[in-house]
């Protein structure tokens, strides 16, 4: 036995026994943790003392989820979600990190707003990132914003819940170059305003009201422009951009290209466009309205082998509650668009994992490793390993549940996945060491024990480009 410290070798807990799960591997091994960080992994008869000792025999341990798009309402829409019911709906969900979007009110496009927003966060269960907002009105704020600790940017290309206009491609220029002289990630949500004004003021003057008018109002096209637009204005920016919510096969190309280019572009897609197709517009009605759109099969199918093939990076959950009756409505144009879905990734991944459709350790880089990367959290987060948070989630591949809208954590829990069948489900959720989630309960006292991630994050080095040309650089130059 060693000499020193004692407490050098006591932990707080010992996961024991189950099979580690990583990006590339899984191996048997314990976990030891102490304060709220990995202090070592290894056999089971290595582990040091520890206080507590939770037994995963047949259980899979992997690192908590990151997602990196959730809408949690609060401050100003909070009989639609909250910051406590949101982050304990992540908690039931295996989710340990998520980032915030700014599409409250107020938005969070002001330094004023981002303190509301902080106020509202410290109930969270889980730790957070939260969005500033990138509008045609903001633009003298972006550097308090950062300056305050937003951990990433939203810009809303196109229009979608909260009605923030979208800002010109001026504006968003002008955005990209201040905020890539920062480094930090820009998300985008890349629909083309004008084109879907357009055909939804036609398609209403037409008389259609039914669910499909929704996706006939936003064709690829629509999402396809808006992607290659903001590569190359992020391209000659040098800043770093996030596309969220890909939806269709068209956008890939763009997407491949840019990537090609070099250009600093990573993309997410959702459950609801790798599970439904347009058949759910016949059978959910208005409840699957969302933006971008579920749309054809043949997207579907494009959408899954770009995640195969490395294409789209990630998957996020666009949790978007709303009412019930904010949902279902006759007239589709009054439905509000977008559900509830941090607590149901999970176990509908897990679905497809069972059904061998994705391999667990490419789930763990998809909804872990790779989102702790792109927005600067690796190796603190999105990774098992010795030193880094001790933010897991225990899962149980063999368990079969369903989703049950009314017993979701969050308030808007409608979800056109209500009843559909799963296999493979969370079971203990720890965030930096602490049981947010024990044995499928939820563990009330932890609303406030989730941290910002600003504690952590670490971009890489800002890489702006065309500095001669910025709308700073052109304004400072002394008269010739
Ligand atoms: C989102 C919302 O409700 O905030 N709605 C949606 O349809 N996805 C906004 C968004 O992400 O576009
Ligand atoms: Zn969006
Ligand atoms: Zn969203």
């Amino acid at each position: 036995m060693m000499t020193g410290d004692p407490k050098v070798f006591t932990a707080d807990l010992v996961i024991k026994g189950g099979t580690i799960v990583t990006d590339a591997t899984q191996y048997r091994a314990s976990i030891a943790i102490k304060d709220g960080r990995i202090l070592c992994i290894g056999e089971d008869e290595s582990m040091p003392a520890a206080s507590e000792v939770l037994d995963v025999d047949g259980l899979h341990v992997l690192p908590g989820a990151i997602d990196v798009h959730v809408h949690f309402r609060e401050p100003g829409y909070t009989h639609k979600e909250t910051w406590r019911t949101g982050t304990a709906s992540a908690a039931k969900g295996g989710v340990t990190t998520v980032f915030e979007m700014p599409n409250t009110n107020p938005p969070t496009g002001t330094v004023s707003a981002l303190q509301m927003k902080m106020e509202a966060a410290k109930k969270a269960h889980v730790d957070y990132g939260i969005y500033g907002l990138l509008g045609e009105e903001n633009l003298e704020e972006l550097d308090e914003l950062m300056d305050h600790g937003v951990a990433a940017f939203k810009c809303f290309m196109g229009n979608t819940f909260g009605n923030l206009p979208a800002p010109s491609t001026g504006a968003m220029l002008e955005g990209f170059e201040k905020i890539a002289a920062r480094g930090l990630r820009i998300s985008l949500h890349a629909e083309n305003a004008s084109i879907m004004r357009r055909r939804q003021l036609k398609l209403q003057a037409a008389g259609r009201t039914d669910p499909l008018a929704h996706l006939a109002s936003r064709p690829p096209v629509v999402a396809a422009e808006a992607v290659s637009r903001a590569a190359i204005l992020a391209e000659w920016t040098g800043a770093r951009i996030h596309v969220l919510h890909v939806s269709s096969g068209t956008e890939l190309r763009p997407l491949r290209e840019a990537k090609d280019r070099g250009v600093d572009i990573t993309a997410e897609t959702c459950p609801h466009y790798l599970l439904l197709d347009e058949t759910a517009y016949q059978d959910v009605g208005s409840l699957v309205r969302v933006n971008p759109p579920v749309r054809e099969k043949a997207h579907q199918d494009a959408l899954w082998r770009a995640v195969g093939d490395g294409t789209i990076d990630m998957i996020a959950t666009d949790h978007a509650p709303h009412a019930t009756d904010e949902k279902l409505q006759d007239d589709i144009w009054c439905a509000d668009c977008g559900f509830t879905g941090v607590e149901t990734q999970m176990p509908l991944m897990l679905t497809q994992v069972a059904a061998g459709r994705m391999t667990l350790n490419h789930y763990v880089k998809m909804t872990a490793t790779a989102p702790s990367r792109a927005f600067g959290l690796y190796p603190h987060k999105g990774v098992l390993q010795p030193g880094s948070d001790a933010d897991i989630v225990v899962i149980d591949l063999q368990r079969e549940d369903k989703v049950q809208s009314h017993l979701l954590q969050s308030l808007g829990s409608a979800t056109p996945f209500d009843q559909t069948p799963t296999k493979g489900l969370p079971v203990h959720t720890l965030v930096r060491g602490v049981f947010v989630m024990k044995n499928r309960e939820l563990i009330e006292e932890t609303s406030g024990h989730g941290r910002p991630v600003g504690r952590i994050q670490h971009m890489p080095t800002p890489a702006p480009r065309n500095l001669e040309t910025t709308t700073a650089a052109i304004t400072s130059r002394p008269e010739a």
